[in-house]
């Protein structure tokens, strides 16, 4: 179905021919990995509030489906949009408030990219504590959409737990304005939390309000090498135990950081089967106490530490950089999934097995936020349409009880396969609230369930 000429006219009305596209969608159509690619009939790009929910209505009175998008650099085909249907884009909900001292809080658009709000905190000497590495395209009102985890989810929770308050329009037009970021308020269901992960498939988020916390002084980025996982796992447990200034644990393979050093002239500090990488955040200087740690832990193995900031991001890159050198070997299959700790050793290496029984020319990548249980697999090899090898290394999942997303959602990838971490009766619940919140089933059509 193409969209009427007087459609787009309207569309122009609200918010302005220059924010009105229907040719040239490439940027917006493809996701980041370049395996999802969709054929939207438009890309409309709203400035205000008022503005997006002008568009809803319009939608909504010809039954138009709306596919929110904000960064774009999700990983799961989520902002999937096809013929007839239209993108509509935050970036230009973009405002940052002045950081709320008394209540140790911020207020922005959904627009605002996820750095920009870590460094409008700094400047008022607080953090907010949600980080990962398309920190500087990845949007706010994105990260609430799909309850984005990252590195710091060991101390800090996800996104969900960082909202005081929020802002959205309905699939109606209506909006939804909550923005007061009281820290106690019982008044009947948590639409925030509702909202929070439902990528967009509820309706759209145009505003949110975060708390912040505060900024400890003293960073310190320990590097280990190990040879099995469970070495890993002892270490991460020891270190959670000991330290409760330890805000990531991060652990990946040789393989990754062989490529992350080919592919981009990383250092390797020292070679090793495995590494995890720790970091805190104290007021008080750690190392003393973490050298402690390792000696009562018996550990032997090559270390590397950084204190200063150059030092630190140079560690740091080993482990960031997985997700875009592994993007030059090919067009993974990701898989973003979540185990218990104890079970990762025997995890990694039934997928291992199975990718390699399936086909040994293929790469497996394993890395990820280690205290979490969470490992982004990434297999390159399999053409973009097979999913004969997302079935395979889903099921695995399910045999070890896991979840098949961990922090990236459903999208369009994974909805083939969301039985295997949700009931009949959840997906049917869900479905339910679905339908009550969008009845005309106009927001995000593509994603989270199959129809
Ligand atoms: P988009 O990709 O534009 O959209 C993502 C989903 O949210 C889509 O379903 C879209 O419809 C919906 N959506 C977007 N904006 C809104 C809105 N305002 N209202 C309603 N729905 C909306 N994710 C993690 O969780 N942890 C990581 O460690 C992590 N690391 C990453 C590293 C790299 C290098 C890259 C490329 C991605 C990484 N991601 C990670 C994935 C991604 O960055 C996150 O999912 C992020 O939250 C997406 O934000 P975005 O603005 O780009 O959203
Ligand atoms: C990460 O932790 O680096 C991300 O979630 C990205 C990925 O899975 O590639
Ligand atoms: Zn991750």
């Amino acid at each position: 179905m193409t969209l009427t000429q007087d459609f787009v006219d309207a569309l122009c009305d609200i918010v302005g021919i220059e924010h009105v596209f229907t040719d040239d969608l490439g940027s917006y159509a493809t996701d980041w990995t370049g395996r999802f690619v969709g054929t939207p009939s438009c890309v409309v790009r709203p400035a205000t509030t008022d503005e997006v929910s002008r568009v809803m209505r319009l939608c909504s009175s010809l039954n138009i489906a709306v596919v929110p998008q904000g960064g774009n650099t999700g990983l799961v085909g989520g902002t999937l949009a096809h013929d007839g249907q239209i993108i509509l884009s935050t970036q230009r909900l973009k405002w940052i408030d002045e950081v709320d001292e008394a209540s140790q809080q911020i207020s922005a658009g959904a627009g605002a990219i996820l750095e920009s709000i870590q460094d409008a905190a700094k400047q008022s000497g607080l953090r907010y504590p949600i980080d990962f590495g398309a920190r500087g395209s990845a949007t706010i009102g994105g990260t609430i959409a799909t309850n984005a985890g990252g590195i710091n989810v060991l101390r800090f929770g996800s996104t969900r737990q960082q909202i005081v308050g929020f802002e959205a329009v309905l699939p109606s037009g209506d909006v939804i304005e909550h923005m007061g970021g009281l820290l106690k308020d019982n008044t009947g269901y948590d639409l925030m939390s509702l909202l929070c992960g439902s990528e967009g498939t509820l309706g759209i988020v145009t505003a949110v309000r975060l708390r912040l916390v505060p900024v400890h002084a003293k960073r310190t980025t320990l590097l280990l090498g190990c040879q099995l996982i469970e070495e890993v796992i002892h270490l991460v447990g020891g270190f959670r135990r000991d330290f409760d200034s330890l805000d990531s644990a991060e652990m990946f393979f040789d393989d990754g950081a062989q490529l992350v050093s080919a592919t981009f002239d990383v250092v390797i500090p020292f070679q090793s089967k495995a590494y995890i990488l720790l970091d805190f955040s104290a007021d008080a200087d750690q190392t003393l106490s973490i050298h402690e740690c390792l000696k009562r832990m018996n550990f032997s193995g090559p270390s590397a530490v950084a204190e200063d900031e150059i030092n630190r991001t140079k560690l740091w890159r080993l482990r960031e950089e997985h997700t875009a050198a592994i993007s030059t070997r090919g067009v993974p299959h990701k898989f973003d999934v979540t185990v218990a700790v104890s079970d990762l050793p025997e995890f990694i290496d039934a997928v291992r097995r199975r990718v390699f029984e399936t086909n040994a020319d293929w790469s497996v990548f394993v890395f990820g936020h280690a205290a979490d249980g969470n490992m982004h697999v990434n297999v390159v090899g399999p053409s973009v349409n097979d999913e004969s090898i997302d079935e395979i290394v889903l099921r695995v999942v399910a045999d070890f009880n896991g979840s098949i997303s961990a922090e990236h959602g459903i999208g369009s990838a994974k909805k083939k396969w969301l039985s295997l971490s949700r009931s009949q009766i959840e997906i049917e619940t869900m479905k339910a609230i679905k339908r009550a919140i969008d009845p005309k089933g106009l927001m995000n059509p593509n994603a989270l369930f199959e129809s």
